[in-house]
């Protein structure tokens, strides 16, 4: 197997992958209506299942297309025509309100802080109502706009006591944070193969018990293309995607979560968590800060406020870290200036640390005041 150059995508994902995950495309040309390709896909849907619920009673129906891509499978395909509640916490959460918007869904946008958990006697007063009672209410697991970790089973628990079907959008979560659909009391849980289990993107995907599949064949189509139930459906009938399957990126994501089986979710989130942890404590160290408490962070993504310093600018400080072979991403975060590094994907301390010391560089030559820089390029070098 040739090597790839590895190139660290401190990026909330596509992450970075493993050589035998890229390499897993290259496959033979087949045709995904094939048999083979049948139990291919349908041995992915039932181990991305086991992760979170219990694959005989649940299934996770896969799409072709990114996260979003899932989003508006679910917005489109599982919302009749009564009220719902969408959670904007964040730049994912305004996006199910633009999907919304799109469908002409009735929703009830509840607007919360992007750095501070939700307001659950506020939250609890609209599922509380009467009048138009609520059917759904979407919320968004790791709002990757900020690091915040939103309490999905403190939610859960309120959806549950007002019989209103809780929808999680777990593409930042999945496969790192651990989840437990029943426990939690989620009824559709969204996610893609590119972020925590680190496949290739072009993948997305949604588990919910086999039952509310079943129930959705009742609910107006809104989308030809992205209809859950027809997709669920089809599948169950053919073994097959009803339109032309991502073959390479499956044969990847299949390779994804071979990998994924053998490190655990528990020492997966732990060695992002170790990432996290010299993350923080190096950018304190030079003088920077960020956002969202450590109790309520997810410890995959970190927004940081941007150095105040006349030399400062964003897009150089990119090119100075592409160069490098390291990708930052820009901030998402509304009034304030914010970059963001996630530490997910196949990295270890060890790249998070290597950032560091770039990073006190670029803010040396840009004049930055450190506050107490104790790496120098030199000792490392040594
Ligand atoms: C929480 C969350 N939801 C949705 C999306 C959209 O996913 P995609 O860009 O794959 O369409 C992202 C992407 O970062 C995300 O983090």
């Amino acid at each position: 197997m040739r090597n790839v150059k590895r190139n660290i995508l401190l990026t909330p994902g596509p992450a970075t992958t493993t050589d035998t995950v890229k390499f897993a495309q290259i496959v033979p040309d087949i045709c995904p209506r094939e048999l083979e390709f049948g139990q291919l896909m349908e041995s992915i849907s039932t181990d991305l299942t086991k992760i979170v619920a219990d694959e005989k009673q649940y299934t996770a129906v896969l799409l072709g297309g990114s996260g979003t891509a899932a989003m508006d499978s679910v917005l489109s395909s599982v919302i009749g025509e009564d009220t719902i509640v969408i959670i904007n916490n964040g730049a994912y959460g305004q996006r199910m309100c633009e999907i919304a918007e799109v469908y002409g869904l009735h929703f009830i946008e509840f607007v919360s802080p992007p750095d501070n958990p939700v307001d659950l006697v506020a939250l609890e007063q609209i599922l509380n109502r009467t009048l138009n009672p609520i059917s759904h209410l979407i919320v968004v697991h790791h709002e990757t706009t900020t690091g915040l970790l939103n309490d999905v089973k403190a939610i859960g628990e309120l959806c549950n006591n007002y019989k209103v079907e809780l929808i999680v959008d777990a593409i930042s979560s999945f496969g790192a944070v651990p989840i437990q659909m029943e426990d939690m009391k989620i009824s559709y849980m969204i996610a893609s193969s590119n972020k925590n289990i680190q496949g290739l993107p072009g993948v997305s995907f949604v588990i919910a018990h086999k039952q509310k599949f079943e129930g959705l064949q009742h609910v107006r189509r809104r989308s030809y293309y992205l209809n859950l139930y027809d997709q669920y459906k089809y599948f169950l009938q053919h073994n097959q995607m009803r339109f032309t399957a991502p073959i390479q990126t499956l044969y990847a994501l299949r390779q994804a979560i071979n990998e994924f089986m053998l490190e655990g979710i528990e020492q997966r989130y732990t060695r992002y968590t170790q990432s996290w942890e010299s993350l923080t404590q190096g950018i304190h160290r030079l003088g920077l800060n960020h956002i969202v408490a450590k109790e309520h962070h997810s410890k995959l993504l970190t927004s940081i406020i941007e150095p105040i310093c006349d030399g400062y600018d964003f897009q150089k400080m990119h090119d100075f870290f592409y160069n490098k072979g390291f990708t930052i991403y820009p901030g998402k975060v509304e009034k304030l200036n914010t970059f963001r590094i996630a530490n997910i994907g196949d990295i270890t301390h060890h790249d998070i640390e290597a950032f560091l010391v770039l990073l006190e560089i670029y803010l040396r030559d840009i004049g930055f005041p450190l506050r107490e820089a104790v790496i120098t390029y030199e000792s490392k070098q040594e």
